[in-house]
């Protein structure tokens, strides 16, 4: 792959402000004048965002663990051969709200499908690897009452989404280079304060 793009990925547990934080990032890009691209996992291509309906479908209740791996990987895949590689060699940054570590803490953690999860992660991720990933943290509690109509992922246990939060804790631990922790429960102007420090820093060591 021709990557000339520098990957950057959002992660964090439901209500956690994703959306802004990203939003903020194409801001602070655009405004030094670099180029960046935007993704969504699951989604960003029409099939894509096809999956993203069966696996977010309150319907789907009786969706097998195993189904529900294999279909995020299906989106990743389609998004990575059809958009993501492009993406790697056009543009200077390419940013992704979320990308394997959500399969990692969801599926991996939450699901306690570990090891299957590790090993097709890798597989179905065509040595793709983010340079920067911002991991907002934030209680449980307060990212569920921000939500307003829950989707099937959503609506799980309690318990689930703690294991959830955990997870990504552990993840930040093991990867503490490229997982950046940004303490997520303050006001906005806090939160791209401490993404501005973080992107700053890691742009000046480029
Ligand atoms: P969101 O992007 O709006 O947060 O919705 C995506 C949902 O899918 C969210 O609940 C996290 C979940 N998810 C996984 O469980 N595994 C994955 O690999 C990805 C990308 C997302």
């Amino acid at each position: 792959m021709n990557k000339k793009a520098v990957f950057i990925t959002v992660e964090g547990i439901e209500g956690s402000g994703k959306s802004s934080v990203i939003a903020f990032l194409e801001r602070f890009l655009k405004n030094k004048r670099f180029k960046a691209a935007v993704f969504r996992e699951p989604g960003s291509t029409a099939v894509g965002e096809k999956i993203r309906d069966i696996l977010l479908d309150n319907g789907n209740k009786n969706l097998s663990s195993y189904t529900e791996l294999l279909l995020y990987l299906a989106a990743r895949t389609q998004l990575i051969e059809e958009k993501l590689i492009r993406a790697m060699s056009k543009y200077d940054f390419v940013i992704c709200d979320r990308f394997f570590d959500s399969t990692l803490v969801y599926q991996g953690y939450g699901l306690g499908m570990g090891r299957v999860v590790e090993q097709a992660v890798k597989m179905f991720s065509f040595g793709l690897t983010p340079d920067l990933t911002f991991l907002l943290d934030t209680p449980v509690s307060k990212g569920l009452k921000r939500i307003k109509s829950k989707d099937r992922i959503e609506m799980k246990s309690l318990r689930f989404h703690r294991k959830l939060r955990a997870g990504y804790r552990r993840l930040s631990i093991k990867y503490p280079r490229r997982i950046k922790v940004i303490n997520a429960r303050g006001n906005l102007g806090s939160i791209f304060k401490q993404v501005e420090g973080i992107l700053g820093d890691y742009l000046s060591a480029l």
